[in-house]
């Protein structure tokens, strides 16, 4: 956190006074959808962090130019961020208080569109982040979505899968890829209220620098293409948004295509506080995750005929959304799982908690009746069984080739199982356990899960004791015993 003291806590005070306010909108949002949430969302402490109802947003100053006909917002250059950090207190940047902006805006104006410029994704292709940051996308509800040289660059690996899982309205006007049938359209229309606004797009050809591959497999065309796309959307009345995902000096020849309303300046890290131009056209210029635009508009004909711009920062004026903190969370959750087990050289199977239960009946019988054992059980009092972004953590190895799926395609691992927290493959273990034990389980691997946010009391030293199987302090390692059956493990596990 960038803050001084002070700082840290102004915005905890704020956090604080937030939480009162999201309270609020849960229990009303509760109401309003007749839905049986978790407990009571006591979002301020220790209560339940199941909560999964968006936030129902604050009202936003008024523009200049009065009551729009349609407002912009619009990101760009993201890069994967999903939230800035891990901490407990407030996260300016994150997609759960993007969101909440999102909410508010819709709330305040209505007709909203929602676009981002591209390179949303995190530069390496195949890692994690960027299906969550889709996920994301899915669950604010973007209406056009870029596709930036970052998004490209993953051509060569997991593109064509995380497109076709996470539907939304891709964009690209002047690239496809040759061979490859992607879900990526020329132009977005949405109707808002009376206007039709039409969402372009131009990938610069400098823009592209694949490591994995030649760019040889994408077909781009020059801006000649984009300008008629134009003129066909501005004869059915449109008006024109064409982002230019492009280096700078690929620019000017944009600015001359005729009719577009607004450009759009994408591929750029770096956010402008007012309105630019380029040629005669206005152009935003907006990037990094930290940054929102907005552009107001009022229509008439199919023209802008009055515009208002301003640059919102995602800071925690804006509420949190439940639903994308949870997200970030099983994503830190997925990652810091590799992580840990990639450091042992560990690549871990799931098995059935009844396999080790064979062998440790007293922890086994102690497991099923605690916490872990039944933490399907929250999630279906919660109504939230299908949701990935709670399975990451209220069951076995969900989102791994031998984890979690479903109760019936996978009996027995909808719960914390025991290998959630001892990380170790049944074999050898299970053939020689006094040479192959388990490492110990220490204060990280619960802290996998029970994050400052989940488990706000958590405290190791008092938590552990009331797992179940660790009721016994953990003795220090003793030489190979010969008595290895069920009978000194429960004796072991205490009375
Ligand atoms: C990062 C891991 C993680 C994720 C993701 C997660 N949970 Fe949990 N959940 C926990 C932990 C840990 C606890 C136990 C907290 C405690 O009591 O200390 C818990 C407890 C609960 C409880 C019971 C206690 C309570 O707070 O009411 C419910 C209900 C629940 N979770 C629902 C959900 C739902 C619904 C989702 C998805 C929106 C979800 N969880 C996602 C880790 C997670
Ligand atoms: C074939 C029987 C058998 C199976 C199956 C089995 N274990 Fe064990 N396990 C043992 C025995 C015996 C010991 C005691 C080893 C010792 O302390 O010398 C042991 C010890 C352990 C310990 C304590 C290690 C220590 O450092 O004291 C843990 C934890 C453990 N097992 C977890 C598991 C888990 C998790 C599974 C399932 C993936 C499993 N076991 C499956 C027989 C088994
Ligand atoms: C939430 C985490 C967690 C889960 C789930 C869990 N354990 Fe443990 N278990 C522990 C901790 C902590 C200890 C204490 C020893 C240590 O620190 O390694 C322990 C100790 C043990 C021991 C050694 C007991 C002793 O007296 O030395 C065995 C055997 C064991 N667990 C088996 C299992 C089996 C079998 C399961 C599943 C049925 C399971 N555990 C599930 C955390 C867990
Ligand atoms: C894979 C995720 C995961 C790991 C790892 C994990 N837990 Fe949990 N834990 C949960 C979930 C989910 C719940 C909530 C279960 C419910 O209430 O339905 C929970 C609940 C608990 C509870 C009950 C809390 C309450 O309010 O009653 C205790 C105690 C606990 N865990 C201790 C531990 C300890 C200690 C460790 C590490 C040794 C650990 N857990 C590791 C997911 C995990």
């Amino acid at each position: 956190m960038p803050a001084g003291p002070a700082g840290v806590v102004g915005r905890r005070q704020m956090a604080v006074a937030m939480s009162t306010r999201t309270c609020v909108g849960i229990l009303l949002g509760l109401v309003l959808a007749g839905c049986d949430g978790p407990g009571g969302p006591d979002t301020a402490g220790g209560g339940s962090h199941g909560d999964h109802l968006p936030p129902v947003g604050i009202k936003v100053k008024p523009f200049a130019i009065g009551r729009p006909d349609v407002v912009l917002l619009i990101t760009g250059g993201t890069h994967g961020r999903l939230e800035i950090c891990n901490c407990p207190g407030p996260q300016p940047g994150g997609l759960s208080r993007r969101s909440g902006l999102v909410i508010s805006y819709r709330r305040t104006f209505g007709n909203v569109l929602l676009l981002d410029a591209g390179d949303f994704f995190w530069v390496k292709p195949e890692d994690p982040r960027n299906a969550y940051v889709l996920r994301g996308y899915r669950l604010i509800g973007y209406d056009a979505v870029v596709l930036g040289d970052h998004e490209w660059a993953a051509l060569w690996g997991p593109l064509r899968r995380l497109l076709a899982g996470q539907p939304l309205g891709y964009l690209s006007t002047n690239a496809r890829a040759r061979g490859v049938r992607l879900p990526a359209q020329r132009a977005i229309v949405r109707r808002l209220g009376n206007v039709r606004v039409a969402v372009v797009s131009y990938l610069g050809p400098r823009t592209l620098w694949f490591p994995g591959g030649s760019a040889d497999r994408l077909a781009v065309e020059g801006p000649e293409a984009v300008a008629r796309r134009v003129a066909e959307l501005k004869r059915q009345g449109c008006v024109v948004v064409l982002v230019a995902h492009a280096e700078a000096e690929e620019l000017p020849p944009l600015g001359e295509i005729p009719d577009v309303d607004l450009i759009v300046r994408g591929n750029t890290a770096r956010s402008e506080a007012r309105l630019l131009r380029l040629g005669r056209t206005p152009m935003v210029r907006v990037g990094g995750a930290d940054f929102v635009a907005a552009v107001a508009m009022k229509v008439r004909g199919g023209r802008i005929v009055a515009i208002d711009y301003r640059l919102e920062a995602v800071d925690l004026k804006w509420p949190e959304d439940p639903r994308l903190m949870s997200l970030f969370q099983a994503y830190a959750h997925e990652a810091m799982r590799a992580s840990y087990d990639s450091a042992r050289g560990l690549r871990l199977r799931y098995v059935r908690p009844e396999k080790c239960g064979r062998c440790h009946k007293a922890q086994y019988q102690a497991w099923r009746r605690g916490p872990h054992g039944r933490s399907w059980r929250a999630l279906e009092a919660a109504g939230m069984t299908r949701q990935g972004d709670c399975l990451t953590c209220h069951t076995a190895g969900f989102g791994t080739a031998t984890g979690f799926r479903s109760p019936r395609q996978t009996p027995g691992m909808a719960a914390v199982t025991c290998q959630e927290c001892h990380r170790s493959n049944l074999q050898p273990h299970a053939q020689a356990p006094a040479r192959h034990r388990p490492p110990p389980v220490i204060q990280d691997t619960c802290e996998l899960c029970h994050t400052p946010r989940t488990s706000p009391r958590f405290n190791f030293k008092t938590y552990r004791l009331r797992i179940g199987c660790a009721r016994v302090p953990r003795v220090p390692l003793k030489p190979p015993r010969r008595d290895l059956s069920s009978r000194s493990a429960a004796r072991r596990a205490g009375p």
